[in-house]
Protein backbone atom coordinates (compact mmCIF):
# COMPACT_ATOMS: atom_id res chain seq x y z
CA UNK A 1 0.00 0.00 0.00
CA UNK A 2 0.97 3.62 -0.96
CA UNK A 3 1.60 5.36 2.40
CA UNK A 4 0.06 9.36 2.48
CA UNK A 5 2.96 9.87 5.21
CA UNK A 6 6.08 9.31 6.38
CA UNK A 7 6.18 8.28 10.42
CA UNK A 8 9.60 10.20 10.70
CA UNK A 9 7.60 13.41 9.33
CA UNK A 10 5.51 13.32 11.82
CA UNK A 11 7.57 12.29 14.85
CA UNK A 12 9.97 15.05 13.92
CA UNK A 13 6.62 17.52 13.75
CA UNK A 14 5.24 16.94 17.19
CA UNK A 15 9.47 16.39 18.80
CA UNK A 16 9.36 20.23 17.07
CA UNK A 17 6.28 21.46 18.59
CA UNK A 18 3.99 21.56 16.21
CA UNK A 19 0.69 20.41 15.69
CA UNK A 20 -0.10 17.21 14.22
CA UNK A 21 -2.98 17.36 11.02
CA UNK A 22 -6.07 15.61 11.52
CA UNK A 23 -4.75 13.31 8.09
CA UNK A 24 -1.49 13.10 9.80
CA UNK A 25 -3.54 11.73 13.28
CA UNK A 26 -5.52 9.75 11.33
CA UNK A 27 -2.94 7.96 9.47
CA UNK A 28 0.06 7.37 11.90
CA UNK A 29 -3.28 5.43 14.09
CA UNK A 30 -4.25 3.38 11.78
CA UNK A 31 -0.86 2.38 10.25
CA UNK A 32 0.35 2.16 13.45
CA UNK A 33 -3.01 0.02 14.25
CA UNK A 34 -1.85 -2.07 10.93
CA UNK A 35 1.66 -2.92 12.14
CA UNK A 36 3.19 -0.20 9.82
CA UNK A 37 4.05 2.50 11.82
CA UNK A 38 6.49 0.68 13.77
CA UNK A 39 7.05 -0.03 17.24
CA UNK A 40 9.77 2.55 17.81
CA UNK A 41 8.06 4.79 15.60
CA UNK A 42 5.03 5.21 17.86
CA UNK A 43 7.06 5.01 21.37
CA UNK A 44 9.38 8.64 19.65
CA UNK A 45 5.53 9.58 19.21
CA UNK A 46 4.20 9.14 22.72
CA UNK A 47 7.48 11.04 23.97
CA UNK A 48 6.92 13.55 21.73
CA UNK A 49 3.71 14.04 22.85
CA UNK A 50 4.24 13.08 26.49
CA UNK A 51 6.86 16.21 25.92
CA UNK A 52 5.26 18.85 23.71
CA UNK A 53 1.16 18.26 24.03
CA UNK A 54 -1.28 18.10 22.30
CA UNK A 55 -4.49 20.64 21.81
CA UNK A 56 -8.42 19.76 22.50
CA UNK A 57 -8.59 19.49 18.28
CA UNK A 58 -5.50 16.79 18.04
CA UNK A 59 -7.11 15.45 21.17
CA UNK A 60 -10.47 14.97 19.74
CA UNK A 61 -9.44 13.92 16.53
CA UNK A 62 -7.02 11.44 17.87
CA UNK A 63 -9.86 10.47 20.10
CA UNK A 64 -11.77 9.34 16.94
CA UNK A 65 -8.87 7.75 14.83
CA UNK A 66 -8.41 5.59 18.12
CA UNK A 67 -12.87 4.64 18.29
CA UNK A 68 -12.51 4.22 14.05
CA UNK A 69 -9.75 1.10 14.70
CA UNK A 70 -12.58 -1.14 16.01
CA UNK A 71 -16.30 -1.53 16.56
CA UNK A 72 -18.92 0.45 18.12
CA UNK A 73 -21.32 -0.67 20.35
CA UNK A 74 -24.82 0.49 19.88
CA UNK A 75 -27.46 1.01 22.44
CA UNK A 76 -30.02 3.15 20.67
CA UNK A 77 -32.27 0.43 20.23
CA UNK A 78 -32.89 -0.03 24.62
CA UNK A 79 -36.08 1.08 25.64
CA UNK A 80 -33.46 2.76 28.58
CA UNK A 81 -31.47 5.87 28.62
CA UNK A 82 -28.02 4.77 29.34
CA UNK A 83 -25.38 6.04 31.98
CA UNK A 84 -22.31 4.73 32.14
CA UNK A 85 -19.64 5.55 34.74
CA UNK A 86 -15.40 5.22 34.46
CA UNK A 87 -13.07 5.87 37.35
CA UNK A 88 -9.24 6.24 36.82
CA UNK A 89 -9.01 3.40 39.46
CA UNK A 90 -7.90 3.51 43.51
CA UNK A 91 -7.62 1.08 46.22
CA UNK A 92 -10.78 -0.07 47.61
CA UNK A 93 -12.35 1.23 45.14
CA UNK A 94 -15.38 -0.95 44.59
CA UNK A 95 -18.43 1.37 43.76
CA UNK A 96 -19.22 -0.06 40.63
CA UNK A 97 -20.29 -2.86 42.71
CA UNK A 98 -23.19 -0.98 44.53
CA UNK A 99 -23.40 1.77 41.69
CA UNK A 100 -24.65 0.14 38.61
CA UNK A 101 -27.38 -1.80 40.25
CA UNK A 102 -28.59 1.37 42.23
CA UNK A 103 -28.85 3.29 38.87
CA UNK A 104 -30.35 0.62 37.37
CA UNK A 105 -32.94 0.48 39.80
CA UNK A 106 -34.21 3.90 38.53
CA UNK A 107 -35.00 2.58 35.16
CA UNK A 108 -31.15 3.58 34.02
CA UNK A 109 -29.45 1.07 31.29
CA UNK A 110 -25.90 0.68 33.15
CA UNK A 111 -23.13 -0.77 31.04
CA UNK A 112 -19.90 -0.99 32.83
CA UNK A 113 -17.13 -2.80 30.40
CA UNK A 114 -14.69 -3.40 32.80
CA UNK A 115 -11.11 -4.57 33.10
CA UNK A 116 -8.79 -6.64 35.83
CA UNK A 117 -6.54 -5.32 38.02
CA UNK A 118 -3.02 -5.09 37.60
CA UNK A 119 -0.60 -3.52 39.94
CA UNK A 120 -2.01 -2.01 43.06
CA UNK A 121 -5.14 -1.17 42.48
CA UNK A 122 -7.74 -4.25 41.99
CA UNK A 123 -10.02 -5.17 38.82
CA UNK A 124 -14.15 -4.57 38.93
CA UNK A 125 -14.04 -8.39 37.38
CA UNK A 126 -11.74 -9.75 39.41
CA UNK A 127 -13.69 -8.78 42.66
CA UNK A 128 -17.45 -10.51 41.25
CA UNK A 129 -15.07 -13.56 40.21
CA UNK A 130 -14.97 -13.86 44.00
CA UNK A 131 -19.02 -14.97 43.55
CA UNK A 132 -19.02 -18.37 42.82
CA UNK A 133 -20.59 -19.33 38.65
CA UNK A 134 -20.39 -15.58 38.25
CA UNK A 135 -19.09 -15.24 34.50
CA UNK A 136 -16.97 -11.97 33.32
CA UNK A 137 -17.52 -12.35 29.21
CA UNK A 138 -20.70 -12.02 27.30
CA UNK A 139 -21.68 -11.91 23.73
CA UNK A 140 -22.82 -8.61 22.45
CA UNK A 141 -26.38 -10.04 22.12
CA UNK A 142 -26.21 -11.30 26.06
CA UNK A 143 -25.23 -8.15 27.18
CA UNK A 144 -28.07 -5.99 25.06
CA UNK A 145 -30.49 -8.46 26.30
CA UNK A 146 -29.63 -8.45 30.09
CA UNK A 147 -29.04 -4.44 29.67
CA UNK A 148 -33.17 -4.47 28.32
CA UNK A 149 -34.13 -6.34 31.31
CA UNK A 150 -32.47 -5.77 34.29
CA UNK A 151 -30.90 -2.42 33.58
CA UNK A 152 -27.27 -3.10 34.86
CA UNK A 153 -24.56 -5.10 33.13
CA UNK A 154 -20.89 -5.54 34.32
CA UNK A 155 -18.76 -7.04 32.15
CA UNK A 156 -15.13 -7.92 30.20
CA UNK A 157 -14.88 -5.33 27.38
CA UNK A 158 -14.39 -7.31 24.41
CA UNK A 159 -11.69 -6.98 22.27
CA UNK A 160 -13.16 -5.50 19.21
CA UNK A 161 -13.44 -1.77 20.70
CA UNK A 162 -10.55 0.43 19.93
CA UNK A 163 -7.96 -2.09 19.27
CA UNK A 164 -5.36 1.26 18.70
CA UNK A 165 -5.79 2.02 22.60
CA UNK A 166 -4.42 -2.17 23.38
CA UNK A 167 -1.53 -2.09 21.13
CA UNK A 168 -0.87 1.51 22.48
CA UNK A 169 -1.49 1.16 26.36
CA UNK A 170 1.13 -1.86 26.30
CA UNK A 171 3.74 0.37 24.22
CA UNK A 172 3.18 3.27 26.64
CA UNK A 173 3.50 0.86 29.84
CA UNK A 174 6.82 0.13 28.76
CA UNK A 175 8.35 3.20 27.21
CA UNK A 176 7.76 5.80 30.22
CA UNK A 177 4.50 7.28 28.30
CA UNK A 178 1.81 6.40 30.64
CA UNK A 179 1.68 9.24 32.32
CA UNK A 180 0.79 12.06 28.71
CA UNK A 181 -2.63 13.39 29.43
CA UNK A 182 -3.81 13.70 26.29
CA UNK A 183 -2.79 9.55 25.92
CA UNK A 184 -5.18 9.11 29.11
CA UNK A 185 -7.49 10.79 28.24
CA UNK A 186 -7.50 9.81 24.48
CA UNK A 187 -7.11 5.99 25.62
CA UNK A 188 -9.88 5.93 28.02
CA UNK A 189 -12.39 8.33 26.41
CA UNK A 190 -12.13 5.95 22.57
CA UNK A 191 -13.19 2.76 24.42
CA UNK A 192 -16.16 4.98 26.38
CA UNK A 193 -17.26 6.82 23.40
CA UNK A 194 -17.15 3.26 21.01
CA UNK A 195 -19.31 1.44 23.81
CA UNK A 196 -22.10 3.45 22.59
CA UNK A 197 -23.73 5.21 25.93
CA UNK A 198 -25.44 8.65 26.10
CA UNK A 199 -24.33 9.89 29.20
CA UNK A 200 -20.95 8.99 30.99
CA UNK A 201 -19.71 10.68 34.50
CA UNK A 202 -15.83 10.11 35.79
CA UNK A 203 -14.72 9.99 38.54
CA UNK A 204 -11.11 10.60 38.63
CA UNK A 205 -9.32 10.01 41.47
CA UNK A 206 -5.95 12.04 42.81
CA UNK A 207 -3.76 11.48 45.86
CA UNK A 208 -1.43 8.72 46.81
CA UNK A 209 -3.54 6.03 45.70
CA UNK A 210 -4.36 7.44 42.43
CA UNK A 211 -2.56 7.31 39.08
CA UNK A 212 -2.75 11.26 39.16
CA UNK A 213 -1.12 12.34 42.52
CA UNK A 214 -1.42 15.94 41.87
CA UNK A 215 -4.56 17.84 42.27
CA UNK A 216 -3.50 19.89 38.96
CA UNK A 217 -3.34 17.57 36.65
CA UNK A 218 -6.33 15.52 37.77
CA UNK A 219 -8.30 18.80 37.31
CA UNK A 220 -6.18 18.86 33.72
CA UNK A 221 -7.07 15.22 33.16
CA UNK A 222 -10.79 15.45 34.25
CA UNK A 223 -11.29 19.07 32.39
CA UNK A 224 -9.73 16.91 29.09
CA UNK A 225 -11.63 14.18 29.23
CA UNK A 226 -15.19 15.99 29.55
CA UNK A 227 -14.76 18.15 26.84
CA UNK A 228 -13.66 14.97 24.49
CA UNK A 229 -16.84 13.33 25.74
CA UNK A 230 -19.24 16.61 25.06
CA UNK A 231 -17.67 17.04 21.57
CA UNK A 232 -18.44 13.59 20.76
CA UNK A 233 -21.98 13.74 22.08
CA UNK A 234 -21.48 11.77 24.85
CA UNK A 235 -22.96 14.13 28.17
CA UNK A 236 -19.86 13.85 30.38
CA UNK A 237 -18.72 15.06 33.79
CA UNK A 238 -16.30 14.78 36.18
CA UNK A 239 -15.99 14.56 40.21
CA UNK A 240 -12.39 14.99 41.34
CA UNK A 241 -12.01 12.34 44.47
CA UNK A 242 -9.94 11.64 47.07
CA UNK A 243 -7.46 8.81 46.70
CA UNK A 244 -5.06 9.40 49.65
CA UNK A 245 -6.96 6.83 51.93
CA UNK A 246 -8.16 3.80 50.95
CA UNK A 247 -12.01 3.61 50.35
CA UNK A 248 -14.30 1.87 53.04
CA UNK A 249 -13.06 -0.50 54.93
CA UNK A 250 -11.82 -3.33 52.54
CA UNK A 251 -9.49 -3.88 49.78
CA UNK A 252 -9.04 -7.07 47.97
CA UNK A 253 -11.21 -9.05 45.92
CA UNK A 254 -14.49 -11.47 47.92
CA UNK A 255 -13.65 -8.15 51.02
CA UNK A 256 -14.75 -5.97 48.71
CA UNK A 257 -18.08 -7.81 47.25
CA UNK A 258 -19.13 -8.44 50.83
CA UNK A 259 -18.76 -4.37 51.52
CA UNK A 260 -20.38 -3.34 48.74
CA UNK A 261 -23.42 -5.75 49.53
CA UNK A 262 -23.56 -4.17 52.93
CA UNK A 263 -23.93 -1.00 51.40
CA UNK A 264 -26.68 -2.34 49.19
CA UNK A 265 -28.68 -3.23 52.08
CA UNK A 266 -28.82 0.21 53.40
CA UNK A 267 -25.30 0.00 55.60
CA UNK A 268 -21.87 -0.33 54.95
CA UNK A 269 -19.44 2.94 55.59
CA UNK A 270 -20.32 5.96 55.15
CA UNK A 271 -17.28 7.57 52.54
CA UNK A 272 -18.19 4.86 50.33
CA UNK A 273 -21.98 5.25 50.73
CA UNK A 274 -21.12 9.15 50.20
CA UNK A 275 -19.91 8.29 47.13
CA UNK A 276 -22.17 5.51 45.78
CA UNK A 277 -24.74 7.80 46.12
CA UNK A 278 -23.03 11.03 44.64
CA UNK A 279 -22.17 9.43 40.80
CA UNK A 280 -25.53 7.78 41.26
CA UNK A 281 -27.23 11.44 41.04
CA UNK A 282 -24.45 12.45 38.47
CA UNK A 283 -25.38 9.32 36.37
CA UNK A 284 -29.40 9.64 36.61
CA UNK A 285 -29.25 13.57 35.94
CA UNK A 286 -27.28 13.19 33.26
CA UNK A 287 -29.67 10.34 32.04
CA UNK A 288 -33.15 12.53 32.33
CA UNK A 289 -34.05 11.37 35.79
CA UNK A 290 -32.58 14.54 38.19
CA UNK A 291 -35.10 13.45 40.52
CA UNK A 292 -35.07 10.26 41.36
CA UNK A 293 -33.51 9.20 44.91
CA UNK A 294 -30.43 6.80 45.22
CA UNK A 295 -30.35 7.12 49.27
CA UNK A 296 -33.54 5.99 49.25
CA UNK A 297 -32.89 3.06 46.73
CA UNK A 298 -30.40 2.00 48.78
CA UNK A 299 -32.56 2.30 52.02
CA UNK A 300 -35.78 0.33 50.93
CA UNK A 301 -33.71 -2.78 49.02
CA UNK A 302 -34.57 -1.69 45.40
CA UNK A 303 -31.28 -1.47 44.84
CA UNK A 304 -30.28 -5.00 45.77
CA UNK A 305 -32.89 -6.34 44.20
CA UNK A 306 -31.28 -5.01 41.04
CA UNK A 307 -27.89 -6.56 42.32
CA UNK A 308 -29.71 -9.92 42.79
CA UNK A 309 -30.91 -10.03 39.29
CA UNK A 310 -27.37 -8.65 37.73
CA UNK A 311 -25.87 -11.04 39.42
CA UNK A 312 -28.16 -13.91 38.88
CA UNK A 313 -28.28 -13.15 34.70
CA UNK A 314 -24.57 -13.69 34.68
CA UNK A 315 -24.75 -17.14 36.19
CA UNK A 316 -23.55 -15.79 39.95
CA UNK A 317 -24.83 -17.87 43.17
CA UNK A 318 -26.41 -14.73 45.04
CA UNK A 319 -26.78 -16.52 48.56
CA UNK A 320 -23.52 -18.31 48.38
CA UNK A 321 -20.90 -18.09 51.03
CA UNK A 322 -18.43 -16.10 49.63
CA UNK A 323 -14.51 -16.95 49.86
CA UNK A 324 -12.40 -16.43 53.17
CA UNK A 325 -8.90 -16.45 52.91
CA UNK A 326 -7.21 -19.67 54.83
CA UNK A 327 -4.72 -16.89 56.96
CA UNK A 328 -5.46 -13.90 58.71
CA UNK A 329 -2.50 -11.21 60.87
CA UNK A 330 -3.28 -8.15 62.71
CA UNK A 331 -1.64 -4.98 62.61
CA UNK A 332 -1.68 -3.01 65.84
CA UNK A 333 -0.99 0.33 66.84
CA UNK A 334 2.52 0.15 68.57
CA UNK A 335 1.65 3.14 70.72
CA UNK A 336 -1.66 4.99 71.96
CA UNK A 337 -2.32 8.17 70.25
CA UNK A 338 -4.31 9.43 66.76
CA UNK A 339 -3.90 7.52 63.41
CA UNK A 340 -2.68 10.46 61.22
CA UNK A 341 -1.92 8.51 57.93
CA UNK A 342 -3.16 5.26 56.32
CA UNK A 343 -1.76 5.59 53.11
CA UNK A 344 -3.53 4.15 50.00
CA UNK A 345 -0.26 3.31 48.35
CA UNK A 346 1.07 1.27 51.01
CA UNK A 347 -2.52 -0.60 51.81
CA UNK A 348 -2.93 -0.98 48.03
CA UNK A 349 0.30 -2.34 47.75
CA UNK A 350 -0.02 -4.90 50.90
CA UNK A 351 -3.31 -6.00 49.50
CA UNK A 352 -1.59 -6.95 46.10
CA UNK A 353 1.16 -8.52 47.91
CA UNK A 354 -1.06 -10.71 50.00
CA UNK A 355 -2.94 -12.12 46.81
CA UNK A 356 -5.62 -9.97 45.60
CA UNK A 357 -3.38 -8.40 42.09
CA UNK A 358 -1.90 -9.69 40.30
CA UNK A 359 2.05 -8.72 38.48
CA UNK A 360 1.56 -10.41 35.37
CA UNK A 361 -1.37 -10.01 33.47
CA UNK A 362 -1.99 -13.84 33.46
CA UNK A 363 -1.18 -14.39 37.21
CA UNK A 364 -4.53 -15.74 38.69
CA UNK A 365 -5.39 -14.01 41.71
CA UNK A 366 -6.82 -14.89 45.54
CA UNK A 367 -10.65 -14.40 46.08
CA UNK A 368 -10.12 -14.06 49.91
CA UNK A 369 -6.67 -12.08 49.61
CA UNK A 370 -6.58 -8.45 51.06
CA UNK A 371 -6.86 -6.07 54.07
CA UNK A 372 -9.63 -4.96 56.25
CA UNK A 373 -9.35 -1.89 57.88
CA UNK A 374 -10.53 -1.38 61.52
CA UNK A 375 -9.60 2.53 62.02
CA UNK A 376 -9.85 5.72 59.92
CA UNK A 377 -7.63 8.86 59.90
CA UNK A 378 -8.95 10.84 62.57
CA UNK A 379 -9.44 7.93 64.88
CA UNK A 380 -8.01 7.51 68.52
CA UNK A 381 -6.42 3.99 68.93
CA UNK A 382 -4.58 2.23 72.29
CA UNK A 383 -1.77 0.54 72.09
CA UNK A 384 -2.62 -3.11 70.94
CA UNK A 385 -5.72 -2.28 68.83
CA UNK A 386 -5.94 -3.90 65.85
CA UNK A 387 -5.89 -1.37 62.82
CA UNK A 388 -5.26 -4.03 59.81
CA UNK A 389 -6.15 -7.38 59.28
CA UNK A 390 -4.35 -8.71 56.64
CA UNK A 391 -5.97 -11.72 54.37
CA UNK A 392 -4.04 -14.38 52.34
CA UNK A 393 -4.33 -18.30 51.24
CA UNK A 394 -0.08 -18.01 51.39
CA UNK A 395 1.36 -17.15 54.69
CA UNK A 396 4.97 -16.51 53.63
CA UNK A 397 3.21 -13.43 52.18
CA UNK A 398 2.47 -11.30 55.18
CA UNK A 399 6.28 -10.15 55.86
CA UNK A 400 6.11 -8.76 52.35
CA UNK A 401 2.97 -7.24 52.37
CA UNK A 402 4.06 -5.66 56.41
CA UNK A 403 7.24 -4.25 54.38
CA UNK A 404 5.01 -2.38 52.15
CA UNK A 405 3.45 -0.56 55.35
CA UNK A 406 5.76 0.68 56.51
CA UNK A 407 5.28 4.54 56.84
CA UNK A 408 2.26 3.84 55.49
CA UNK A 409 0.57 3.74 58.76
CA UNK A 410 1.08 6.09 61.67
CA UNK A 411 -0.03 6.88 64.85
CA UNK A 412 0.79 9.76 66.89
CA UNK A 413 0.83 10.58 69.94
CA UNK A 414 0.73 14.29 69.79
CA UNK A 415 -0.75 14.60 66.41
CA UNK A 416 -4.70 15.10 65.11
CA UNK A 417 -5.71 15.30 61.22
CA UNK A 418 -8.75 16.27 59.77
CA UNK A 419 -9.48 14.40 56.61
CA UNK A 420 -10.52 16.75 53.59
CA UNK A 421 -13.35 16.22 51.72
CA UNK A 422 -14.41 12.98 49.55
CA UNK A 423 -15.67 14.85 46.50
CA UNK A 424 -13.13 17.69 45.93
CA UNK A 425 -14.45 19.16 42.71
CA UNK A 426 -17.21 18.56 39.73
CA UNK A 427 -16.17 19.63 36.80
CA UNK A 428 -18.59 19.88 33.34
CA UNK A 429 -18.72 22.39 30.40
N1 LIG B 1 -6.91 3.68 31.82
C1 LIG B 1 -6.95 3.54 30.47
O1 LIG B 1 -7.81 2.89 29.93
N2 LIG B 1 -6.00 4.15 29.76
C2 LIG B 1 -5.02 4.90 30.29
O2 LIG B 1 -4.21 5.44 29.58
C3 LIG B 1 -5.00 5.02 31.68
C4 LIG B 1 -5.96 4.40 32.42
Amino acid sequence: MNEPFDAVDVIVAKRDGHRLTAPQIDWVVDAYTRGVVAEEQMSALAMAILLNGMDRGEIARWTAAMIASGERLDFSGLSRPTADKHSTGGVGDKITLPLAPLVASFGVAVPQLSGRGLGHTGGTLDKLESIPGWRAALTNDEMMTQLEQVGAVICQAGSGLAPADRKLYALRDVTGTVEAIPLIATSIMSKKIAEGTGSLVLDVKVGSGAFMKDLDRARELARTMVELGTDAGVRTVALLTDMSVPLGLTAGNALEVRESVEVLAGGGPADVVELTVALAREMLDAAGRPDADPARALADGSAMDAWRAMIAAQAGDVDAELPVARETEVVVAEQDGVLTTLDAYAVGVAAWRLGAGRARKEDPVQAGAGVQLHARPGDRVRAGQPILTLHTDTPERFARAREALVGGVVVDEAGSTTPGPLVIDRIAV
